[in-house]
């Protein structure tokens, strides 16, 4: 038995302290003061089951994976595709073949892009429908491919809470409309996207979905067949697991139909120098030697993640958005970018006369991480008229008492600054 599967604990209830504890660098000071991190959506913090994870792959296991016979390299494989199952199971795929790791949401959503255009699946002048609440990596993959010409993004606008506005989203499809591609969470505003909405409509016209799940993975159960999507793509460090490791789902029929992304060893089943023939799904999108440590610790952050009831993390999660909601809200001149009805633990603001680098920079004096900018999100930016944010994100980890120590941290900041 490998690691991954040795190491599934056994149901644990909610408990702070000791969530807190299995988070090493949850412990250490900066600038002197306990660190209260509230930059979640840029990156989570990791348990010690993953960091020890890492460790014991190199120290145990360490071989290159599908291509020896010897006893190391056959260890590694297993717990490598162990770990393909375990995503698997985590969004409910149809099958481990559907499951392709990649480094992050970015790549993911780049290897569509490129692959459906080297497909024609994507001509110039081609439409794909993004919202105005894009990261970055779901809008310039589109516009690098297709030469010149490009293809045409078409936009679903949102409202001032921040919620898209679906009322013509029906009207945007046409003969040209060939993907519509949606973040499933918005890092920047918190918005929750009403998905099964938008893939229904979508599939009404024969046009796939993507959801860009890099937000959501985190806050809530995904189940890719239950939501009917066509791809969904998530980073493993957002979910507590590695940087460098992330995941691309697809159904078989659209995996199947697209071309290799990239070239190389173990995408190949025969290799001549007149032809090569590629492999069978998912080893067909797997060129070169994978993040193997990288996937068998995202398989950890999964069953550590598994071991919590999700409800208990989603109580605690809207308990510390609505406390810190209602605390933000009674400062002067503050204003929440991003007010939607249905929200994650992400709040986004401005405060009058006071610009959020500072803000930034000052929280941090006190041991304080938020992030503040455009967030990747510069077209929200725009949206609201505004050049950046400063935006606190949470996740399970965090307390009540880390909020109380933000709020009193920013009026201090405020007076500093005002
Ligand atoms: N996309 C990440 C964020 O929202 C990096 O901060």
């Amino acid at each position: 038995m490998n690691l991954i599967n040795s190491k599934i604990p056994n149901k644990r209830p909610f408990n702070l302290d000791e969530i807190r504890s299995d988070f090493p660098i949850l412990q250490r000071l900066v600038n002197g003061k306990p660190l209260v991190y509230l930059d979640n959506a840029a990156t989570t913090q990791k348990p010690d089951f993953v960091i020890e994870a890492i460790k014991h792959y190199y120290d145990f296991e360490n071989a290159n994976i599908h291509r020896g016979l010897h006893f190391l390299s056959e260890v590694a494989t297993e717990a490598y595709e162990t770990a393909r199952l375990k995503v698997k199971e985590f969004l409910n795929a149809l099958s481990a073949s559907e499951i392709i790791f990649v480094r992050g949401t970015t790549e993911a959503i780049n290897l569509i892009a490129s692959t459906m255009e080297k497909a024609k699946m994507l001509k110039p002048n081609d439409e794909v429908i993004i919202t105005n609440m894009e990261h970055h990596a779901n809008i310039v993959p589109w516009q690098l491919i297709c030469g010149e010409k490009g293809i045409k993004l078409r936009v679903i606008p949102i409202n001032d809470d921040g919620e898209l506005i679906l009322d013509n989203f029906e009207d945007m499809f046409n003969e040209k409309t060939k993907l519509v591609s949606v973040v499933h969470i918005s890092n920047s505003l918190g918005t929750i996207n009403p998905v099964e909405k938008i893939i229904s409509i979508s599939h009404k016209y024969n046009v796939p979905v993507l959801l860009d799940g890099a937000q959501a993975v985190s806050h809530q159960n995904v189940d890719v067949q239950k939501l009917d999507c066509d791809f969904y793509t998530f980073s493993g460090h957002k979910l507590y697991g590695p940087t460098g490791i992330g995941v691309l789902y697809g159904k078989t029929k659209f995996l199947d139909s697209l071309p290799p992304y990239q070239g190389g060893g173990d995408m190949i089943r025969t290799v001549t120098f007149d032809k090569t023939t590629f492999n069978d799904l998912p080893h067909k999108f797997e060129a070169g030697t994978p993040h193997i440590s990288g996937a068998i610790a995202l398989a950890i952050a999964v069953n550590y993640l598994n071991a919590f009831d999700l409800n208990d993390i989603i109580q605690h999660e809207n308990k510390l958005l609505k406390y810190a909601t209602k605390e933000l809200l009674k400062i002067d001149g503050l204003r929440i970018i991003g007010t939607a009805k249905d929200k994650a633990p992400v709040i986004s603001f401005t405060i009058d006369g006071v610009h959020p680098y500072d803000v930034g920079t000052l929280l941090n004096n006190d041991g304080i991480a938020i992030r503040t900018g455009h967030h990747c999100t510069q077209p929200i930016m725009d949206r609201f008229k505004i050049p950046a944010t400063a935006r606190v994100s949470m996740a399970f980890y965090n307390t009540i008492y880390e909020i109380d120590i933000l709020i009193n941290s920013l009026r201090k900041t405020i007076s500093i600054l005002k």
